[in-house]
């Protein structure tokens, strides 16, 4: 049952031309090249023309940024977060349509392109209030007459590049506190999803951000993300994708002794215990697995399930992910959209041919669709492992499509070792009803996070986000933590005695 795009017009209008953001200004590439942003669900419907940038315009970009800093850096914290508030109830009052032109270009479905503006929206308002904090400390100095502080500083013009699977909060997640700290911006959107990024921003204009506090350059990694990162004037890089480009990306900002904050893949598990609750269990490995058809950072890609519940679990987990419609996340009735573009769903075909010849069994799904409806999209069925032993690739490697590996353990203590035997450690979750067991896991999973009867999908604005091993450097987004990185701690002694003083001399003399 495929859900076809609908007739509307933009499908036959000539689709709309769209420059970068360069010192407030719209400006064409100077490359001259461009790019279609078309529907994942249809490739035949055009969304928008979009620059493919090169290094020119980046130098351009970065240019404005430096020249902004100069001013934006004055405006009192306050008064740059009054842009967010004033931002976030324009965002509120064009959430449908955002979540509209985020569905046409991205792929999953409504409800859930309305929680990412959502997201971004609450990351307005969050960050928004952290313009009246930005808190540094007082201290005693050990010197009379003399005191001691810590302040914040900005960094400067900070770089950022981002992913197409959240296109709007996650550029929320980096824009936002760096303008609200008083650094200036220079982003590259995914290619994918350019519209969603420019939405945000076009929001932040209305709401009087000044010219060139942040700029966008549309364009591939290779032409303006490698620009970006290796400007000498860039002096922040947040990079959000995967931890073979982060790897690049840190090895490149670190010739610059560039503060760098990578958030990368996932290779995130369930563990279900067998006191837990199966139905509820159940509800949270489809949301987790096929949720955002399967392409977050976060999704549920293994479930771990004790041997007394494996067997029930996997039954009840198939013959609900049979029931999943899909088709264009446009359509309010479908469960799971198209995959973002041709590569990523050939990856999911090759990672469930890797699986079967590892010897694993498909239970549901295993099919690319690509028939009737489909024939223009990039769908591909909720899938469903079972028998897959823990060194198995499809246990260990991210596939960032509807695909789930479940495996057996014998015990908690098996399943933790599981869970934490991946490359990767951002999310992980347990279901079970023994408060001890539990408290073990959010204590012994080696991972940026660990919901308790809850999938692996669904973090808050106001918290930490972010993972270890090959998924992070060591930052965080969200929450107060990522002040830590977009700005500086500076330091101030103001010695008011009239003389000179000396620290770790004087006070020991006398
Ligand atoms: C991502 O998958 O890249 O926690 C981000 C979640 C979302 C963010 C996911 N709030 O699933």
């Amino acid at each position: 049952m495929v859900s076809l795009l609908r007739k509307d017009l933009s499908v036959r209008m000539a689709p709309k031309v769209y420059k970068n953001l360069i010192g407030g200004e719209w400006v064409e590439t100077r490359s001259k090249r461009t790019h279609e942003n078309t529907n994942p669900a249809d490739t035949r419907d055009v969304i928008g023309v979009f620059p493919h940038s090169d290094a020119s315009d980046v130098e351009a970009a970065v240019a404005a940024a430096k020249k902004a800093f100069e001013s934006w850096r004055l405006v009192p914290a306050p008064k740059r977060a009054d842009v967010l508030f004033r931002a976030a109830r324009i965002m509120e009052e064009r959430k449908e349509q955002y979540a509209k032109d985020m569905t046409r270009e991205m792929g999953k479905v409504l409800k859930e392109t309305r929680g990412d503006v959502q997201e971004a929206i609450d990351t307005l308002y969050f960050m928004a209030g952290e313009g009246r904090r930005l808190y540094g400390f007082t201290t005693p100095s050990e010197l009379p007459n003399k005191a001691a502080m810590a302040v914040r500083m900005p960094v400067g013009v900070c770089g950022m590049i981002t992913p197409w699977n959240f296109p709007m909060a996650i550029p929320s997640w980096k824009l936002l506190p760096a303008i609200v700290c008083g650094n200036t911006c220079v982003i590259k959107p995914a290619e994918d999803t350019p519209l969603s990024t420019l939405n945000l921003v076009q929001s932040l204009i209305e709401a009087g951000l000044p010219k060139g506090v942040i700029n966008i350059v549309f364009g591939s990694g290779k032409d303006v993300g490698t620009p970006i990162v290796q400007h000498p004037d860039v002096r922040a890089i947040s990079f959000t994708g995967s931890s073979e480009v982060g790897r690049l990306i840190g090895t490149m900002a670190a010739e610059q002794y560039k503060p760098c904050s990578l958030e990368m893949g996932g290779k995130n598990a369930i563990i279900v215990l067998d006191d837990a609750n199966i139905d509820l269990t159940v509800d949270g490995v489809l949301w987790g697995a096929f949720g955002t058809t399967g392409q977050r950072c976060t999704a549920t890609s293994r479930v771990i399930a004790t041997k007394k519940v494996y067997e029930q679990l996997a039954d009840k987990v198939a013959a609900r992910a049979k029931k999943l419609k899909i088709g264009s996340g446009l359509d309010e009735s479908v469960d799971v959209g198209p995959q973002i573009n041709r590569s990523q769903v050939e990856t999911t075909e090759t990672y469930v041919g890797i699986g079967k010849k590892e010897g694993a069994k498909v239970l549901i799904g295993g099919n690319r669709l690509a028939a009737g409806g489909y024939k223009h999209g990039f769908f591909y069925e909720p899938t469903v492992f079972v028998g897959v032993k823990n060194n198995m690739r499809i246990a260990q490697e991210e596939i960032f499509g509807p695909v789930v590996s479940m495996i057996q353990a014998d015990s908690l203590e098996q399943a933790i070792d599981y869970s934490n035997s991946v490359v990767y450690g951002l999310s992980t979750a347990i279901y079970t009803k023994d408060i001890n067991k539990a408290y073990r896991a959010m204590r012994d999973l080696y991972a940026g996070i660990t919901y308790v009867n809850a999938p692996t999908i669904g973090a808050e604005a106001h918290l930490p986000f972010g993972g270890v091993k090959a998924t992070g450097n060591g930052h965080r987004e969200g929450g107060w933590e990522v002040y830590e990185f977009y700005s500086e701690t500076k330091v101030c002694y103001v010695d008011y005695s009239g003389r000179l003083q000396r620290a770790q001399m004087d006070t020991y003399d006398v």
